[in-house]
Formats: C-alpha cells, structure tokens, sequence
C-alpha cells in the first residue's frame, strides 16, 4: 500500500525512481510524485500528479527535472482525495524538507491543531504533511536555542511524536545526497550499490539495480548518502542488520510477453509450486521439510488446535489448509479473518498454535492478530511469501511459499502456493501425530508432486473454454460460486476474483445453504459455478459429489445457468448443464489446486472483455499495510 523509492548516487535520479515506481505500481496508484534535489537548485523540485504514473511521466516528460538524489511515491489514498494537492511528496512551509509516507499517522489531527497553533499554514488533507512541518518545527526550535540538529537527528525527535504506523522518506535541501528512511510497521528495503543507494517499498523496486539489501525492522532509521548506509534506532543508537542477497530473477517481476501479470502468474502456477515444494519431502524416507522453525517437532506434535488468522486469498488458504489439517492431522483448526481476530475476544491457549498466511508479509490486520497471538502465549508460524517479511521475522517459524514477485494484486500464483504450504504442514502434523504412516506420506507426496502437471493440462485445456464463456458471461450482473467441504472456500475465491478486476457483483456460497435463502436469486440471468469435482476413491468425497449434483439440479429446475467444474471422465454432470469445465482426476485436499484455475481465468477473461485494468483494480492495492 502506497511505493516508494529512493536514490543517491551518480546516475541520474529521475529515470532510477520513476523505473523503480512502475514496479511498484501496484503498491497504489491513485497519484504519485517525485522530489529531486542537486547542485543545480537550491530547493528540492517537485513533480506530482493525480492519477496513474504515466500521468506524472508525461508531465516530467514537458517539465524535465535533473538531479543526483530524489525520492517518489505512488499512492494508495488513505487520508484525503486522490488529487495533485493530496499526492505525495509533501512540504513543509518553507518547501526545504520533503516527506514521502506509507502508512497512516493516527494522531495527525492533534498535530496539525498544535502546529497551526504555531503558525503553520497546511495546504492538503494528507496526515503526511504534518510530518514535513513537525520536522521544520523541530529544526526551528532546536535553531532558535541556537543548538541548530541535523535532519536525521530532527526525524527522530519528530517520530516520537508520531502514532500509527509509517514507511517514510525524507530530504531536505539544507542538506543535500542524504536521505532519510524510518520504519514503524509498513517495509522498507535499502539497496547497496557501488557507491549508489537506494529505499524501496518492496524488493521488485530497487532488483534491477542491487540484489544486495538490508531490511529494516521496526523503528529503525536508515541515513544513506554516496558514502553508504548508517543504520540506527529512532534513539540514535547504532543498529546491526544483516545484508541479505536476494535470489530472484529480477525477469520474474517482468510481464515477459503475457498482456497483464494476472495472466503470467496464473500460468506460472506450476513452477511456483514446484518451487514450494523443492526440498520439502522425500519420497525415500517419507519425512517432511518445512524449513526455518524455531519450534521443534515435540512441540508441534503436542500442539493442541492451530488458530489460522489471514485475509482476503490468504484467508481462503486458510478455510480449505483447515480441512487439510483436520483430515490428515485430525488436530482442530479454527480460522478468523486477521482483521477481526482480536475482536473476539480469543481464549488463551499457550498450546495452541497461531499460523499466520500472508502473501506479502506485512498485512497490518495479519500482523496484529499474530501479535495479539503471541500476547495470548501462543507461539506463531508465517506462511508467506517474501523472505524476511515482518511477520516471518515475529514468528518463531516460516514456511515461505516460493511462487516468486506477485505483481498483479489479484493473488493467483500465491494462493496456490499457500495451499501447497499447507498441505505440507498437514503431511507434518499428521505424521507427528501419529496420523500418517511412511506408505500413506509417500502417496500423498506422490499426489503432490504430479499437481504441477495436472495443473498445466488444466491451463491448456480450460483456457480457451474460459475465454469463450467470458463471451457468453461478461455482461452477467451477478455471479454465484457454489462448493461443499474443501471446495466452499475455492467457491469465495473464485467469486473474490472475479468480482475485485471485474466488478461483477459475485458470492461464494456453501452449495447445501442455497435452499436456506440464496435460492430466491436465481433465475435465468444468474450464472452459477458449481464446483464438482470428485475423487472416486474417498467414500467422504463421492458423498460430497453426490448431494451437490441435487444442488445443481435445484440451480437448474430454477433456469440458473450453471458453468460446473467436474472430473475429467465425469459424464453425469455434462448431461445436466449447460457447460462443464474438466479438471484431471485428484485427490480431494489437492483438488483445490486444479479448480481455482480455470476460475481464475474465467474471472481474467472477463475482466479484459469488460475493460477492466486488471493488474490494477480500482480502489484496491496489493499489500494492505492499514488496519
Ligand atoms: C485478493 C488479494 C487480497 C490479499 C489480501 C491479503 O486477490 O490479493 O485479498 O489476499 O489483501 O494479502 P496478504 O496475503 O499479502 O496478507
């Protein structure tokens, strides 16, 4: 939510941060905004502009600018209109110091009452613009007593001052090739360079220049200039970060001939679970590998519940890992939205285990519902996707999804990943506890490993229907997703996707509750996606399959218009609706894997026949860094 990226060093300033911004468009792209300071102006120039960042290029491109250090942003809007006013970099009175903020300051109002007080004139309705003039203000002050402070030392008094939670970057032109970096809750990454810095939202902004990065935990302070990175607490005190080298391919972040990175990350799904499961499980001594845990397997094995807190996709993995744990594990599985988690009030288990799934790492409602876990003496495990992300680095264990940069903000390739996590931390716990015997591990790691396979058959083969259902759907008002056990929740996250890049009103709907209410939708205007799918030889899934072919045949008797997911020899079912999708033959907890892809791309066809900005949506942004 909201990118920033930051440079000093030889090259030219402008094409480094705007590059860098692209890539972390995603981040937010309601506005964005540069500030570049040199030894060609004497105050920081400014550029902004409402709107996507071709808007601000274009203007950059009648109104060059030119300099050696700079910082720019690209904007989720929390605080204030999407407009130029609003967009960020913000100034203080004297448009010396220039603040760029990802986060929200909680007590902004209170501030800004006090700095009008002292004669400060605000010109936006951002909360970042009180920190541009807190830090005049302090800098005044500190002049005035004639005991003038630096602007790094200015920063740390100003951000005592500051709740909430904030990314910042910040320069002034009294002193110039520095900037500031501060972290309180949203990330920041710093490139190292040869004798080039730079601070970025999020690795893909910075890759293509440095694989070399620190990242900053919280309420740490970074000042970087030509001659390197001094990186402290907001005491002052010097702070020791390890210098991590980042492993990705700088072309994964790239589009690589697909239209949108929707469409690439949902044909990348394959390789990112292969990668997740790469050293994971050996099919000779049938034992599992979950990698970094602090928490040994006795503690595991005596756990007694897990309490999953995710949102959005990541809470979808969450609903169907439950019936993955509670069927190979046989150990209870709650799972709450990450936002609502401490709201209820949860009873104190020390036993119990709190999993937290994130894609990104840093989803604020993700973090404090593992906070308020830890309060509660839980330990916490992360399934997440970006290596030394906040919450992998609060947990006392990581299982970290390989799928590679997520640049579109419809999860695809992360989600299918998650459950690939999951399905191992099932494996694991069914066998610590007793569940799992080394014959009944290897088939099911033998299951997993032939997905990636079926899921490209699935890609080939349903790519086409889709694109030529999205014909006959586009214009649909309404959509509802159907699935009974393990499937409910591949139903919400085939309705998530296509409503958020189509903004098709969809639901996800339990198949058995339909006839308690949602029934009196359906007419012949109403596409219905039922998942169908069936596993002949688990009785619990025949079962399954059986009560929702009488689900579908309510749909029908009713001229719903039914779009069934179904087994690939499954010849019923096509006698019942109108179109029916195949999926090759799987196991239940793995049939997740292969259904969510063609609605996937159902929901990707859609969106592109309907218009839509896919990779973009509107009002959403990919990492979620607000409570
Ligand atoms: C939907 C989507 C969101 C995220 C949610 C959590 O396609 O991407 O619903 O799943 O914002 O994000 P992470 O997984 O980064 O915590």
């Amino acid at each position: 939510m909201c990118g920033i990226v930051g440079y000093v060093g030889r090259k030219e300033v402008v094409p480094v941060i705007i590059e860098g911004l692209r890539r972390l468009e995603y981040r937010g792209y309601d506005s964005a905004g540069i500030a570049i300071g040199g030894p060609e102006s004497a105050l920081l120039q400014v550029c902004r502009a409402p709107g996507k960042l071709q808007k601000l290029e274009d203007v950059l491109h009648d109104k060059p600018l030119k300099g050696t250090f700079g910082i720019g942003h690209t904007r989720w809007a929390t605080h204030g209109r999407p407009t130029e006013e609003n967009a960020h970099p913000h100034r203080d009175c004297t448009g010396r110091i220039v603040v760029v903020h990802n986060g929200i300051v909680e007590n902004y109002l209170e501030l800004k009452h006090e700095l009008i007080g002292k004669g400060h004139k605000f010109v936006t309705e951002t909360d970042t613009e009180i920190i541009a003039h807190l830090i005049e203000q302090i800098q005044k002050d500190a002049e005035a007593g004639d005991k003038p402070i630096s602007l790094e030392d200015a920063v740390r008094q100003a951000v005592k001052h500051l709740t909430g939670a904030f990314a910042l970057g910040i320069l002034s032109s009294a002193e110039p090739d520095k900037i500031i970096a501060a972290r309180l809750g949203p990330p920041v990454v710093i490139g190292v360079g040869e004798g080039e810095y730079f601070i970025a939202s999020d690795v893909p902004g910075i890759l293509h220049h440095t694989r070399n990065m620190y990242f900053m935990a919280d309420g740490d302070m970074a000042i970087l200039t030509p001659d390197g990175v001094t990186l402290t607490n907001f005491a002052g005190e010097p702070v020791k970060r390890e210098l991590q080298r980042i492993q990705w391919d700088p072309i994964q972040a790239e589009k690589g001939g697909y239209k949108h990175f929707m469409l690439k990350e949902i044909w990348e799904q394959p390789r990112a679970i292969r990668d997740t499961t790469l050293g994971r499980f050996s099919l000779d001594s049938g034992k599992v590998y979950l990698g970094e845990m602090d928490i040994d397997d006795e503690e595991l094995a005596a756990a007694s519940s897990i309490n999953i807190a995710a949102c959005g996709t990541s809470w979808h993995a969450g609903m169907a890992g439950k019936y993955m744990i509670e069927r190979l594990a046989r150990l209870p599985v709650d799972v709450d939205y990450a936002s609502e988690y401490r709201y209820r009030n949860p009873i104190p288990d020390r036993n119990a285990l709190g999993l937290l799934i994130t894609q990104s790492g840093e989803t604020a409602d993700t973090l404090a519902a593992q906070r308020e876990m830890k309060n509660l003496g839980s330990k916490t495990v992360a399934i997440c996707n970006v290596v030394g992300a906040m919450v992998a680095r609060e947990a006392h264990g990581a299982i970290y999804t390989h799928a590679g940069p997520e640049i579109g903000v419809a999860s695809t390739k992360a989600f299918t990943s998650q459950l690939t996590a999951l399905f191992l931390l099932a494996l694991k716990l069914g066998q610590l506890r007793g569940r799992l015997d080394k014959e009944k591990s290897v088939a099911l790691m033998e299951e997993l490993s032939r997905t990636p396979a079926k899921i490209e058959e699935v890609l080939r083969i349903s790519s086409p229907q889709c694109e030529q259902l999205a014909k006959d759907f586009s214009n649909a008002r309404d959509f509802l997703y159907l699935g009974r056990g393990i499937h409910f929740p591949i139903a919400l996250e085939g309705a998530l996707k296509l409503k958020e890049i189509s903004y098709i009103h969809a639901e996800g709907y339990p198949a058995g509750e339909m006839k308690h209410g949602p029934n009196a939708l359906i007419d012949e205007t109403l596409p219905v996606v039922v998942l169908a799918s069936r596993d002949e030889s688990d009785p619990a899934s025949k079962l399954r399959y059986e009560k929702t072919l009488s689900n579908i045949q309510e749909v029908t008797a009713r001229s719903g218009r039914v779009i069934a997911i179904a087994t690939e020899g499954d010849t019923t079912i096509g006698q019942l609706v109108e179109h029916v999708i195949h999926i090759p033959a799987t196991i239940e907890l793995l049939s997740p894997l292969l259904e969510i892809v063609p609605l996937q791309l159902l929901a990707y066809y859609i969106a592109v026949r309907r218009g839509c900005d896919v990779d973009q949506p509107r009002n959403l942004a990919k990492s979620v860094t607000v409570e």
